[in-house]
């Protein structure tokens, strides 16, 4: 379908609810300022949701109604198909194949879809000269990928770090700045929008896992390779942790890394402990933050909104602007067939230092046990703190390990976890130094 550009960009919206109505709005409540930046109109011409009837706050009765998005993806008359269904199979994809068989663009803030399907929905794209745009698919309102395609085309990338997920960083900051527990602010994030449909998805990580991945791919080139991110969610963090985190000089965030090493890449979501003093400490509730390391650019840092309506209905409308100003980008920065796989690293090799907290019985001659595991496995440790003194009762113990190797660290806490005054699961957290 050609997309004459002295037309209006004809947009057809499949998924109506918190962002599909936030993109309609913005796109009726900005059309003087966005057809000044781009010499035409954006029409909504389309539209498609479960619930024809449910009151959004918009008026849909000058758009086309569709009951079947992927039935609209392949015959509305329309240039550009905005994806907002979410899920990375079943009618998401759908649409994709059938905007892209119909020679239509597409705009998705599906960061599953990407990151499950993202380089062979490009190579799809890319053959039938459309435009494969995700920029709300990461971290909402932080242009972090245009960031990376276009305006650090230029550097080689050493290392990303992020907060990718909302709504643990919201939990994270209000249990430490308010000492609440961790199921009463999920609720309050639940209900103020930010959350996936599936809690699991943000608080175990798996959503900024997503968002990595392609982050990953953009950065280093390489096809978005979910399978190799190491994953672990904020279920464990207590206010145990928050404290003794405090006392050491750290803040606990959930952050997304992937950096590239001698022997591969690393990617890797889990909870960490960043200095005080740190950028990334200081990125608070909902807000998400991407920190770039980059040859020339050194340290980008970007800090915004990474949820909600008004944030990422911006950063679908982006991307219909670069469609409608005709700009035409490979999706992942270079054309889908020149990514390069690359190996990757396992966690097990990772070298780190760590927090360790034990919950340990009270009595004489526990430390040497745990003193001895280390050193039948060649863990150095740094500082070992415990607060409290409860003889013949739990207390926590926490230690703090000097870098080594994942695959050591991990032999000698199985060996600790096996010695009897250690009760449930010791608390592992990775103590991270950032630049910014
Ligand atoms: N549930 C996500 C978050 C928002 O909390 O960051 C969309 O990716």
């Amino acid at each position: 379908m050609a997309d004459n550009p002295r037309d209006d960009l004809r947009i057809a919206v499949a998924g109506l609810g918190t962002v599909g109505a936030g993109t309609v709005r913005l796109l009726q409540d900005q059309a003087g300022l966005i057809a000044a930046r781009t010499g035409r109109g954006l029409s909504v011409v389309a539209v498609s949701a479960r619930d024809r009837t449910r009151d959004r706050g918009i008026d849909l009765s000058g758009f086309e109604w569709f009951d079947d998005a992927a039935h609209m993806a392949a015959r509305a008359d329309v240039d550009v198909v905005v994806e907002l269904v979410g899920g990375s199979d079943g009618p998401a994809k759908a649409i994709a194949e059938a905007a892209f068989a119909g020679g239509r663009h597409l705009v998705t803030a599906n960061k599953a879809l990407i990151a499950h399907h993202g380089p062979a929905l490009a190579g799809v794209a890319e053959a039938a000269g459309c435009q494969l745009n995700f920029e709300a698919a990461v971290a909402g309102g932080i242009p972090i990928i245009k960031s990376l395609r276009e305006g650090l085309a230029a550097n080689g990338v050493q290392r990303i770090s992020g907060i990718l997920n909302g709504t643990a960083n919201y939990i994270l900051t209000r249990m430490y700045e308010e000492g609440l527990d961790f199921d009463e602010v999920l609720k309050e994030a639940q209900e103020q929008g930010y959350a996936e449909a599936d809690p699991a998805f943000d608080i175990d990580g798996i959503d900024a896992a997503h968002k990595l991945a392609i982050l990953t791919s953009l950065a280093f080139g390489t096809p978005v390779d979910i399978d190799a991110v190491h994953v672990e969610g904020i279920r464990s963090i207590n206010s145990v942790d928050m404290a003794f985190a405090t006392e050491l000089g750290y803040r606990i965030r959930l952050l997304g890394i992937a950096k590239r090493t001698a022997n591969g890449i690393e990617q890797r979501v889990h909870p960490c402990l960043v200095p005080a003093d740190a950028a990334m400490a200081n990125v608070r509730h909902a807000f998400n933050a991407v920190e770039i390391e980059c040859d020339y650019a050194d340290t980008v840092i970007h800090v915004g909104p990474g949820a909600g309506a008004g944030p990422t209905a911006s950063a679908v409308v982006a991307d219909l602007i670069d469609i409608a100003r005709g700009i035409r980008l490979p999706a992942f920065g270079i054309r889908a067939d020149d990514l390069k796989a690359q190996p990757r690293v396992a966690m097990n090799e990772h070298v780190g230092r760590y927090y360790i907290r034990l919950d340990v019985m009270d009595r004489a001659g526990v430390f040497a046990g745990i003193a001895n595991a280390l050193k039948d496995n060649d863990v150095s440790m740094d500082s070992v703190l415990q607060r409290g003194h409860a003889p013949g009762e739990p207390v926590p113990l926490v230690l703090t390990l000097h870098e080594n190797r994942e695959a050591h660290m991990a032999a000698a806490l199985a060996q600790i976890e096996a010695l009897d005054p250690v009760l449930g699961k010791p608390v592992v957290i990775r103590i991270e130094t950032l630049p910014g």
